[in-house]
């Protein structure tokens, strides 16, 4: 037996090795850690249980029967965050590149069958060059399966992405159908087809950190969904994100244990507004301000920075923010910021995670531009992102609530459950300005008169006392009691049940 568990530790030593010391050397020196050495800093120590370690491929072609590596290239398995169950694959850039095999896709299937099975969330860390172009069609099949698999898990159980290498080909499609996707600053790169394809068919020169760096998709494509300086960094993150993610579209939210007192009351929140309703604030300080302990985990930071989305927790309990932000464009609402909160909202609402929304957004952005970019699409995402959602909705409107934007950003008329908003509320058509110069188009020539005019309007609207008299507001409330009154409202909202009518699959506007 001594001697059997001897062979069993080399062959395990061996798998361990991956595509041997040099190729680790090599990837250290490119400032990366190896596929083990990630999982081990994403799990909880000691939690990992490897799958598969012994698998090889099985092709024959171009001198391959002589070039084999235990584990066929990814490192697959299940351990724990935090003590919660996840399964995971890494890509292992030191054999063959990572690059997909019939065999590695098998590993990776298998990990993604248990993962739905026993509805646990998913995590993919890629490093790979693509296809194992010495396996052809067998690789492509391999792509397809997994491909397919994330398409059924989409909505029961949460998939992640981390990229930490090259991601190419192939690799790239599996990401892109998971609900999130973080890259590595300078050492990732994602793209359908690189740099020299690029130059050979459309004869444009790129770099590959151009074509497809972390700065090009968070920023220009909205493919990532944040950035991190190093592997370490990035994967303390990721143990971060599934603190506040459920395990599955069934099992509710996670709870854990806040020390922030509910009713805390933050009179800070009375000055937040500035006395010029022309002039920006910050709304994320209100977001930190309501949230647990000010943690907030922004989703797609970079990109459209007039909306801001992502995750934090009121009273132990994780909480979908979405929120115009007036420093930005004065938080308009465009196609760019319609899209990234129309799939937060999703998201959110996939995986029974209720939904904060703070509303101070001037209207839909103006221009050819927009227009000729599909704006009339993308603002129809969000709208109906929100309207299908059946999760609680809290809605909070702190200062401007015009047009269709007022509509489309959780109004009471989409099933709001609680709608708020604050004394310093201005709901209406439009701004003031631009109404009394419409309606009053014959007095432009008298500066006196539309001012007087301007006045009768801000005073008739801007102001949540029209809505409220509707009933379109359920109360207006203090800005420094914010995180309480949505405090209760959350908790009075536990047991929401709402059921959409029965359908195969909605036809939202793509
Ligand atoms: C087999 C591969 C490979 C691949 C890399 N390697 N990619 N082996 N199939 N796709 C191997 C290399 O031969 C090398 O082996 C090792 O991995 C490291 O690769 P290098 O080129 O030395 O590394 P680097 O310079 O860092 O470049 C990384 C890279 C490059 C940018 C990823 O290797 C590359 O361009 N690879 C090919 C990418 C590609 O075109 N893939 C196919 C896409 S088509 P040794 O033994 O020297 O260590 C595709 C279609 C699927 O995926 C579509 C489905 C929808």
């Amino acid at each position: 037996m001594k001697e059997i568990l001897g062979q069993l530790e080399a062959r395990r030593a061996e798998a361990r090795l991956g595509g041997g010391e040099k190729r680790i050397a090599a990837q250290h020196a490119r400032g990366k850690l190896t596929a083990r050495e990630r999982i081990d800093l994403l799990l909880d120590e000691g939690s990992f249980e490897e799958f598969d370690m012994f698998v090889e491929h099985r092709c024959t072609d171009f001198g391959m029967s002589d070039t084999k590596f235990l584990g066929d290239g990814v490192v697959t398995g299940w351990g724990t965050i935090n003590g919660r169950t996840v399964y995971v694959f890494a890509k292992d850039f030191t054999v063959f590149g990572g690059s997909l095999s019939e065999t590695h896709a098998q590993k990776i299937i298998k990990i993604q069958d248990m993962a739905l099975r026993n509805r646990a969330p998913i995590i993919g860390l890629f490093d790979a060059g693509g296809a194992r172009i010495q396996e052809g069609v067998a690789a492509l099949g391999g792509y397809g399966e997994v491909f397919q698999r994330n398409v059924l898990a989409s909505g029961v159980i949460p998939q992640i992405s981390v990229i930490m290498g090259p991601c190419a080909g192939g690799d790239v499609y599996s990401p892109a159908m998971t609900d999130f996707i973080f890259m590595v600053r300078d050492t990732s790169y994602m793209f359908v087809t690189g740099p020299d394809v690029v130059k050979t068919v459309t004869n444009e020169t790129v770099t590959a950190e151009e074509l497809g760096g972390a700065s090009i998709h968070t920023t220009k494509s909205s493919i990532a969904d944040g950035a991190y300086d190093d592997d370490v960094a990035a994967l303390i993150q990721m143990r971060r994100l599934m603190d506040f993610l459920p395990a599955n579209n069934e099992s509710g939210v996670p709870e854990l244990p806040s020390f922030d007192d509910p009713t805390r009351v933050e009179m800070s929140l009375d000055t937040l507004i500035p006395d010029n309703p022309n002039k920006p604030y910050d709304i994320k300080e209100l977001i930190r301000k309501v949230a647990d302990e000010a943690d907030f985990f922004e989703i797609q930071e970079a990109f459209a920075k007039n909306m801001v989305t992502g995750f934090g927790r009121i009273a132990g309990r994780t909480v979908g923010f979405v929120a115009n932000q007036p420093m930005v464009l004065a938080g308009v609402l465009d196609s760019d910021a319609s899209r990234k909160a129309a799939r937060f909202v999703r998201f959110c609402d996939c995986f029974s995670i209720p939904i904060v929304t703070f509303v101070d957004v001037p209207g839909f952005l103006p221009g050819t531009s927009q227009e000729y970019g599909g704006l009339i699409k993308h603002g129809a995402k969000l709208l109906f992102a929100y309207a299908e959602a059946t999760v609680p909705k809290v809605t909070v409107i702190t200062r401007k609530a015009y047009g269709g934007a007022y509509d489309v950003m959780a109004s009471k008329h989409l099933r709001g459950d609680v709608n708020y908003a604050w004394p310093t509320a201005e709901i209406a058509v439009m701004g003031p300005k631009g109404a009394a110069e419409i309606l009053y188009r014959s007095e432009l020539g008298d500066p006196e008169k539309i001012a007087r005019r301007i006045d009768e309007y801000t005073d008739r609207f801007a102001n949540p006392f029209v809505a409220a008299e509707r009933g379109y507001i359920d109360e207006v409330i203090t800005p420094h009691g914010t995180r309480a009154r949505v405090a209760r409202a959350l908790d009075m909202l536990r047991n929401k049940h709402l059921e959409n009518p029965w359908k195969k699959h909605d036809n939202i506007p793509l």
